[in-house]
């Protein structure tokens, strides 16, 4: 990959909000949004379509493979895929992401932001610090919680943290019944050949005012509809600030209400700010089967 990012200035707007500490015991009972973390970015347009333009001459990749979504076994009619992701910061503080079980053999693995794994000093979260609710909407889901027992996250996204900002996440999901995570919750199906102005439905624990018909406290799942834009690099919803807790959440082509079910083609990144346009990231195809492989 030889691509120019040198020009951007990555700027991570964190949140935190202190929770009183009273609410500790009672963790078990109802959550309070201690932390919020978000990534925000300052690029200009011009800069960005000359990018495109570099990336579209060097394009080598394929973009071929198609996962379908997956029903749960357990109960075909209820699929719950997408959760609240939180991650234990401290007793006094937490932090939350949106993730989505997606359709793999292993059974047990979902999708998120590299970035809501990574602390603020650049090194990675502890797996045991890291849980995950499939169907958290304002209380827990259905199965409670899951913990989480490793993730893989791209090793560019280290060396630049605004490219590959995907990651995916290996649950450590038991059942007496031998059935995986997405046995019970369905999966999302997952697909890289999603262009320019296609319609999506994006879910998320957010924040922002931008969501309608949603409590925006960032433990109400939130639905946005509406077309992104391919811009080679990242995919862009103009208009929109996704907004804080939003990060991971799952970008779905052919969102089937019925079955709460859908392609996966990206994760909610963060805010190009002086153009206020939400941006996510184009999965690289042989980077993402090789964190697939990684958790199998
Ligand atoms: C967190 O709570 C535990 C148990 O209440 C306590 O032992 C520990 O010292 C606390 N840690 C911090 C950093 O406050
Ligand atoms: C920074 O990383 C170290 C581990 O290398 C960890 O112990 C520490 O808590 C981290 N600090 C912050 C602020 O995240
Ligand atoms: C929001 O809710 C109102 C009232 O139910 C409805 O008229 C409107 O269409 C909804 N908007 C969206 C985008 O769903
Ligand atoms: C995508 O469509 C928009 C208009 O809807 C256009 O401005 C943009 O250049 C298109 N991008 C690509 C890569 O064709
Ligand atoms: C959505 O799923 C239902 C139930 O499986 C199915 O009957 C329906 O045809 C699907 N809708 C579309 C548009 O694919």
């Amino acid at each position: 990959m030889n691509k120019k990012f040198s020009f951007y200035l990555l700027i991570a707007l964190i949140a935190v909000i202190n929770s009183h500490s009273s609410v500790i015991s009672q963790k078990n009972d109802f959550r309070t949004p201690k932390r919020i973390k978000e990534t925000t970015i300052f690029k200009n347009k011009h800069e960005r379509n000359k990018e495109n333009e570099e990336r579209s001459k060097n394009k080598i990749y394929s973009r071929n493979i198609v996962m379908d979504p997956v029903l749960s076994k357990v109960n075909p009619n209820i699929n719950f895929p997408i959760g609240l992701l939180i991650i234990d910061i401290d007793n006094d503080t937490e932090q939350t992401c949106t993730a989505s079980v997606i359709n793999t053999e292993n059974g047990n693995i979902g999708l998120t932001s590299a970035h809501c794994l990574i602390n603020d000093n650049g090194t990675t979260f502890d797996p045991k610090d890291i849980s995950f609710s499939p169907g958290y909407d304002n209380q827990e889901g259905p199965l409670g919680t899951v913990n989480v027992e490793d993730f893989a996250i791209p090793s560019l996204h280290f060396l630049e943290p605004l490219i590959e900002d995907y990651a995916l996440v290996k649950f450590a999901f038991t059942d007496p019944n031998g059935a995986r995570l997405q046995d019970h919750t369905g999966g999302l199906g997952w697909r890289f050949d999603i262009r320019n102005n296609t319609l999506t439905n994006v879910f998320g624990y957010s924040g922002s005012d931008d969501w309608v018909n949603c409590t925006k406290d960032g433990y109400h799942l939130c639905e946005w509809q509406g077309n992104v834009q391919d811009e080679e690099v990242f995919y862009i919803i103009d208009g929109i600030d996704l907004g804080k807790g939003a990060s991971g959440s799952p970008m779905i082509f052919q969102y089937n209400r019925t079955e709460n079910l859908g392609y996966v083609y990206s994760v909610y990144k963060g805010l190009i700010e002086n153009t206020y346009e939400s941006f996510a990231p184009v999965l690289d195809e042989d980077i993402f089967i090789q964190l697939v492989l990684r958790l199998s």
